[in-house]
This record gives structure tokens, C-alpha cells and sequence, in this order.
């Protein structure tokens, strides 16, 4: 069911149940992060295997105290700037963390997020909540509660409907080296220009590495059904002549028979392509094309996050 009554969500967080909750990145999978029976529903629901981590949410940033034995200066500086938003920091875990959330893994992923309804049903527990994106594992993530009823509205007793989320794009993952240089995991909602103008010069993971950390790196990830190519738009859409295509612009048209195209942003604006990136996939995917085509947006800003997101898009499954 869909609604936006606090004391539902809370009722059934309370009963270790897991609701759909909104945040200004993209809609979660929610229950308590201190609960075992809960966090394993959640892998169920997803489909999700046990070595993908899970971020816990907060709704103040003293709490991360409880969740972390050790908090890096430069994490303070960022938590302070970005908190509450699309910022998840690695920190060395406190024992309270169960194994389960962070997969074994010695760090736990921490994170705010900004939205009012969260955040008042997070002031409205006495547990933090765990919660990835509410989707089925490796498909696009959801950014509006119609998309996670689409796919798990079976699964689940409650979504917990927030309106469409503002960002459209997951969280910026940042951990950090042995000398507490800050270390982008994943690149998102903080666009990576604000995170080096607070925490000085970042260190990005390698992107194509073959051996991720966890399968938030991994290369097929975030992926509509329908296959998806990258490049020169009049080059793909010339060398696909007669099939059925989708087509993702970033800011201009492309009119050709037999096609769906959606533009990202007619303004150019790579925080609105972010916004509507992962709503545009979907409308492609239920398009039923032979194909997908895409181009890159500009490399700056959102931009990067967008990339990022396309490039495993249409990474080989198999
Ligand atoms: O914006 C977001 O971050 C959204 C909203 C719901 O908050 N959440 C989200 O969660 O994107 P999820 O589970 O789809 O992606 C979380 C990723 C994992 O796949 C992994 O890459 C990384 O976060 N992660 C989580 N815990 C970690 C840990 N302890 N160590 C390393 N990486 C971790
Ligand atoms: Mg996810």
C-alpha cells in the first residue's frame, strides 16, 4: 500500500517489517539496522546476496558516535557541510553495527538524508534504519513510489510516499585512506567539485576493476531489461536502422521513425538529467525496444554521477 502515514511506516518498522521510505536521492528499502530478522527480510525482498553492505540512516548527526569507533576529520568537516544529503560515509563500524549490514566488512556506511518525512519517522524511532535502494538487485533504482510498488509493491506492506525524489541519483560514497585522505566508493549526489572544496583532493576507486569491493561497484549494475549502448547518437541510431529504438538525449531531440526518445534536460542541465535519469530508463525499458541508445552527458558536476550510471547500464550481463 502507498500512503504517507508516519505511524504506518513506524508500525511496521517497529514489528521488524520493511517499509519504503523516501529520501531526496532515491526511494529505500527501509527496517531496523539494529535487528537481524529485519536487515535479512531486506536481502530477501531485493533479491540482494549477502556481500552487498547496506547504508544505515541517521537523523542526527550525533548518532553516528553509536555506529562508528572513529570519525576522521575530514569526515566531520563533511558531515557537517552535506548532512543532512546525498553524502554516505565508510567509518570504522562500532560493535553495535550486525555483521549483516556491513557484510563482515570492517567499515559501516553512515548517512543522513534530506527529506522531511524520513527524517521525521527515523526522530520517531529509537533505531537507525537500514536501507539500499528499493529495488530488485542490479535494476535501475526507484525515484518515486509508483516504481517501487511497480516492482515490489507485493513484497512489502507499506510505501511510504515522499513525492519524486529531488536528486534522482544514489548517495556520494566517501571513505578514506590510511592517512585519512577522503576516497570516493561511488560517485553521486554530491557532485565530487563540492566534496574536494571541503576535504581537499579526493582519491576516486578505480571504476573498471574487475575485483569490487562490494556489488554496489560492480560494473553490471543499476541496468534496465532492454540492452544499452553508449555513444555518437546519429553514428548508433544510423548503424541500428529498421530496429525498434529508445533513445536517451541528454539536451536535444532526435526525431527518427519507429523511436522513443526522452531528453534528460532541455536546459542542459546535468542536475536535472540526474533528477530524471533513472525515470527515463524505465520508461524506455516498458517501451519494449530492440535497443537503447544513449549518449554522455557533460563529465562535470551531477554529469559524473549520470555517466556512471550509463556506463554500467549497458556493461554485459551474463
Ligand atoms: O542514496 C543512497 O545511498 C540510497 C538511499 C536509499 O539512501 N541507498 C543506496 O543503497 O543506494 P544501495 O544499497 O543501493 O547501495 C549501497 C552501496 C553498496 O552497494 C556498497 O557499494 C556501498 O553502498 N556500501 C554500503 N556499506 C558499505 C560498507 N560497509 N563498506 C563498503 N561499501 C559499502
Ligand atoms: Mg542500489
Amino acid at each position: 500500500m502507498i500512503g504517507t502515514d508516519l505511524h504506518e511506516a513506524r508500525k511496521y518498522l517497529l514489528q521488524n517489517d520493511v517499509v519504503a521510505i523516501p529520501t531526496e536521492t532515491v526511494y529505500g528499502l527501509a527496517g531496523n539496522a539494529l535487528n537481524t530478522s529485519a536487515i535479512v527480510k531486506i536481502f530477501h525482498i531485493k533479491n540482494r546476496p549477502f556481500f552487498d553492505p547496506l547504508i544505515v540512516h541517521i537523523s542526527s548527526a550525533d548518532q553516528v558516535r553509536t555506529l562508528a569507533t572513529h570519525i576522521p576529520e575530514a569526515a566531520l568537516r563533511l558531515a557537517a557541510q552535506f548532512w543532512p544529503g546525498a553524502l554516505t560515509l565508510l567509518l570504522p563500524r562500532a560493535a553495535l553495527v550486525p555483521d549483516l549490514v556491513t557484510s563482515g566488512l570492517p567499515h559501516v556506511a553512515v548517512r543522513m538524508p534530506n527529506h522531511l518525512l524520513t527524517l521525521a519517522l527515523l526522530q520517531a524511532l529509537d533505531f537507525p534504519l537500514a536501507a539500499p535502494s528499493a529495488n530488485p538487485f542490479g535494476y535501475v533504482s526507484p525515484t518515486t513510489a509508483r516504481h517501487v510498488e511497480q516492482q515490489l509493491g507485493h513484497k512489502i506492506p507499506y510505501i511510504l510516499d515522499g513525492g519524486p525524489c529531488r536528486i534522482g541519483v544514489e548517495s556520494t560514497i566517501v571513505g578514506f585512506d590510511d592517512s585519512e585522505r577522503p576516497v570516493i566508493h561511488r560517485l553521486g549526489g554530491i557532485a565530487i567539485e563540492r566534496i574536494e572544496a571541503i576535504a581537499g583532493a579526493v582519491i576516486l576507486q578505480p571504476i573498471h576493476s574487475n575485483r569490487p569491493q562490494t556489488a554496489g561497484q560492480l560494473d553490471s549494475h543499476y541496468a534496465p531489461a532492454v540492452m544499452l549502448q553508449i555513444g555518437d547518437l546519429a553514428e548508433l541510431i544510423a548503424r541500428h536502422k529498421g530496429k525498434k529504438m529508445g533513445i536517451l538525449s541528454f539536451e536535444m531531440p532526435y526525431q527518427e521513425v519507429n523511436t522513443y526518445n526522452i531528453v534528460l534536460s532541455k536546459s542542459g542541465s546535468t542536475d536535472e538529467a540526474a533528477a530524471n535519469l533513472f525515470a527515463a530508463l524505465r520508461l524506455l525499458d516498458d517501451y519494449k525496444p530492440d535497443i537503447i541508445l544513449a549518449e554522455w552527458v557533460p563529465n562535470k558536476g551531477l554529469g559524473r554521477a549520470v555517466n556512471d550510471r550509463l556506463r554500467r547500464a549497458s556493461a554485459k550481463r551474463g
